[in-house]
């Protein structure tokens, strides 16, 4: 038995994700907004689940992570990518990690590129992976320590060469979607279809996007799990 949830947050699009064991009883959640925490709680709670993990794929810039709260209310522990360099989380991940909840396992792979700690986390058939591969597009990479010649490599070597069939299931997605698969994102994603290393470099060097308006406040309470002032590392942008 699996359970799984998708939540949406209209201000940000971004996509939460609540997987759970209904077996075991425990609950994960990956990149939850700050401002939904109620819902995650009254769904918990509707189906009498306990959160034990409230995962990051990186440090967001466009809303607050509900992670310092979520940990507070539910006794859950957090967990984000070691690159992340964040000092609230109480687990940073790396190659091979794994996180386990009930009876199941969700395996970390590091995808960077969009930010030096961004991770994708595969659970069974599906993969959560945040800005690294959007659906029909990716994460920029002109801030937040962003290098898009080493996002170009995590997306082809690391989820292009998983099988076509397993889902992405991304943090945000702008256009309605909610769910793709590694060969649709093959085959039509426009940053990648038709590319080689060089040419999504260029592609990414000429996006000149606006800053997002939440970063100055997002970023350093991020760094912090979503609460108040950064503990350490947090060098500005
Ligand atoms: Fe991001």
């Amino acid at each position: 038995m699996i359970l799984f949830h998708q939540f949406y947050d209209q201000t940000s699009s971004t996509l939460t994700y609540l997987l759970a064991d209904p077996i075991s009883g425990d609950a994960v959640v990956i990149d939850s907004v700050k401002e939904h925490m109620g819902a995650y709680l009254s769904f918990l709670q509707e189906q009498e689940l306990s959160l034990a993990w409230v995962l990051e794929t990186h440090i967001h810039a466009d809303h607050i992570t509900g992670a310092a709260g979520l940990r507070e209310l539910t006794g859950a522990r957090s967990a984000m990518g070691r690159n992340s360099a964040a000092g609230c989380a109480d687990r940073l991940l790396g190659e091979g990690d794994t996180i386990v909840f009930g009876n199941h396992v969700i395996r970390v792979i590091p995808t960077p590129g969009h930010t030096p700690g961004c991770v994708t986390y595969q659970w069974r058939d599906r993969l959560f992976t945040g800005d690294a591969l959007l659906i029909g597009g990716c994460g920029r990479t002109d801030f937040q320590g962003g290098d898009a010649g080493q996002l170009y490599d995590s997306v082809t070597e690391r989820l292009f060469t998983l099988p076509e069939e397993t889902l992405v299931y991304p943090a945000h997605d702008y256009h309605g979607a909610r769910v793709s698969c590694i060969g649709q994102e093959k085959d039509l994603n426009p940053r990648f279809a038709g590319h080689n290393r060089q040419s999504f470099i260029d592609l990414m060097g000429s996006l000149n996007l606006p800053r997002p308006e939440m970063m100055d406040e997002a970023l350093p309470a991020n760094m912090n799990c979503g609460n108040g002032r950064p503990q350490k590392n947090f060098h500005g942008v």
